[in-house]
């Protein structure tokens, strides 16, 4: 079996997670020298390590060069750069994939060398591959996921009566949110991993950003509390549609009955659901974490080994791009008064609530004194 040599971008919690399971379980894999910013500081491995990207993609030794080190720049020049000197390249950095993805998926067939990423969506669950090679055989129409360990924390400690301030220093307490957090629960980490979806799902070209984003810090506990007296719970889902007008990407914190999958997951579960003519699939994992996501790139390095490099990508498609039309359940913000007495596309109403066919405007439902969430659940609109 032909022997790989790796240069590692990055030796913090994926790189040395990664380290360790090839010496732990790949004697045919070696982990040559790795880049870092502090060549000081302290590692839980045994790695040469440089400050130099130059002595990583120029090192003749080198077959694969893998990107755990994240951000856009320098790691898209360092990438490009790997192609450029006969590397493959293996990547965990969802940044890098959404911004500049085309881009060094076009330079690695220029070179004839691979690009792989399975790591950069949903850390150690096998989506990507799962989208690429089988599911996308026939056309998708549909994929939703929970992509954000650390909203999925605050919503679920949420639950158990804290208001989300309380809920977000806790997830800092702990490791799970970050000082400033604002990626993860404004929504835009689970936009970019919604992205790399949607341009595998539907082979259409989908620019990095889009509008409609909304994160979880206008969530109150209140609400938490009240959609939970309704049988409902709330998590921050990036839904992408392909249907016959073209495609559509959302992100919102989306209201579910109790027993949805979704509403299980704590913490770092991630979970995808794909849907075709074929059916649902469901995939359900561990999102994030140094084994995890080593784990997946180890799957990737391995497949490097396997693959023709030249092999042909999906044939793109072109596909219009429109505003989403999500269902959205609405109530007031003050429980005492009422919901006004007409609302444009009522599908359903009750005393406290009332489900419409799509979000109303923001100026307007702020207008009308209202709250209000995605509605995520597919069938007819009925709750207790
Ligand atoms: N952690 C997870 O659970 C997880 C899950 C899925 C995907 N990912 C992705 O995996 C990648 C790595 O994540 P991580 O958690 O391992 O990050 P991390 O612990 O912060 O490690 C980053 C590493 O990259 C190095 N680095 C960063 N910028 C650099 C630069 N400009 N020049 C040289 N070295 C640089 C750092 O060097 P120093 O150590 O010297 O500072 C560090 O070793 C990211 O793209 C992340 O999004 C992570």
């Amino acid at each position: 079996m032909r022997s790989i040599n790796v240069g590692l971008l990055g030796l913090g919690t994926v790189g040395q997670a990664l380290t360790q399971l090839i010496t732990q379980s790949q004697p045919t894999i070696r982990v040559v020298k790795a880049l870092v910013r502090h060549p000081i500081r302290a590692r839980g491995v045994a790695v040469r390590v440089t400050t130099d990207p130059d002595e990583i993609v120029r090192d003749p030794e080198i077959d694969v060069v893998v990107d755990v080190m994240g951000g856009q720049h320098p790691a898209m020049e360092i990438l490009s750069a790997a192609f450029q000197h006969g590397k493959d390249v293996v990547t965990a950095n969802k940044e890098v994939m959404t911004y500049y993805g085309p881009a060094l998926q076009a330079l690695a067939r220029q070179h004839n060398r691979l690009l792989l990423y399975e790591a950069s969506v949903a850390g150690g669950m096998p989506i990507i591959d799962a989208i690429t090679h089988h599911l996308s055989v026939v056309p998708i129409d549909r994929i939703e996921g929970v992509l954000n360990g650390t909203c999925n924390f605050i919503l679920s400690h949420m639950e158990e009566g804290h208001d989300y301030l309380e809920a977000l220093h806790e997830a800092q307490r702990l490791g799970y949110a970050e000082q400033n957090p604002e990626a993860d629960v404004e929504g835009y980490d689970t936009a970019r991993k919604l992205v790399l979806l949607a341009r595998i799902g539907f082979h259409t070209e989908i620019p990095a950003e889009f509008s409609a984003i909304t994160g979880i810090t206008g969530v109150t506990g209140h609400d938490v509390a009240r959609l939970a007296s309704l049988g409902c719970g709330v998590r921050l889902v990036g839904r992408a549609l392909c249907q016959d007008q073209g495609i559509s990407l959302s992100v919102a914190p989306t209201v579910y009955r109790q027993g949805h999958p979704f509403l299980r997951l704590q913490g770092p579960q991630n979970a995808v659901q794909v849907t075709s003519a074929v059916g649902h699939f469901l995939f359900e994992g561990p999102g994030a974490g140094g084994l995890a996501t080593a784990t997946s790139v180890l799957s990737d390095i391995l497949r490097i080994r396997q693959l023709v490099p030249d092999r042909e990508p999906n044939p793109m498609i072109s596909l219009t791009f429109n505003e989403p039309e999500t269902p959205a359940i609405c109530f007031p913000l003050d429980p005492e008064t009422p919901l006004p007495q007409v609302l444009p596309d009522e599908l359903r109403r009750t005393s406290s609530y009332a489900i419409l066919s799509c979000q109303l405007p923001r100026e307007l439902a702020k207008l009308w004194g209202l709250r209000q969430y995605a509605w995520g659940e597919e069938e007819g609109p009925t709750i207790r």
